[in-house]
């Protein structure tokens, strides 16, 4: 299996009822092994607050007609982006994307799909900056994030029963 041989399809908030199912089915697949944490069973939840926004944009990638890997963001509030109290000062362009999430069902892993469907939601976008967090307690993870060009600014943990995250930033387009 090569990423190459996958379709790529771009979704909007519009969209979001009929891709909701695609989405939490990907979202199963991918962490199974992890889905005795409470944090992780609340994905619909926030899967509907980002489907919600009315900015929502969401790239599937597809095998025939088998959902395989999602991206999906909205562009951050305005001073209130994830990087914001972490650099002294804001970069002097800073229309930020925010990356929520993205995932990639187990059968489809280390075939480039996540760096994929990545860089499908964020090419084209007319913002300045990307931030994500990614758990600080997978540093593999973020190791594949710094692949892409993006860099530690910081920590943050956004609810109580959450992990603590790495804030992660980078400049668009990706290089
Ligand atoms: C993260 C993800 C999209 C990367 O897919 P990929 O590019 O095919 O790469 P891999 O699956 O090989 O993951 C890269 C490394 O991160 C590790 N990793 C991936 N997901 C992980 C997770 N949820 N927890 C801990 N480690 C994880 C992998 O074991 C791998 O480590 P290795 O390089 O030592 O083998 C995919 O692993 C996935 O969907 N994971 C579950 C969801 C997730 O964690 N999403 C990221 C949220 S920030």
């Amino acid at each position: 299996m090569n990423a190459r041989e996958l379709v790529i399809r771009r979704f909007t908030h519009e969209d979001f009822p009929r891709i909701r199912q695609a989405l939490l089915d990907i979202h199963g697949d991918a962490y199974a092994d992890a889905m005795d944490d409470e944090f992780n069973q609340r994905f619909p939840w926030f899967v509907d607050h980002w489907g919600g926004n009315t900015d929502f944009a969401c790239v599937i990638a597809f095998d025939g007609e088998d959902p395989v890997a999602f991206a999906y963001g909205a562009p951050a509030t305005p001073m209130r982006e994830w990087w914001r109290e972490h650099l002294k000062e804001a970069p002097e362009r800073h229309r930020t994307f925010s990356y929520s999430e993205l995932a990639v069902r187990v059968k489809y892993r280390k075939t480039g799909t996540a760096e994929l469907v990545t860089r499908a939601l964020l090419k084209d976008r007319d913002d300045d900056l990307v931030v994500l967090l990614v758990d600080t307690g997978h540093p593999r993870v973020r190791t594949l994030y710094e692949s892409w060009g993006f860099r530690k600014v910081g920590e943050r943990q956004p609810f109580p029963d959450s992990p603590v995250y790495a804030v992660m930033l980078a400049e668009l387009p990706l290089s």
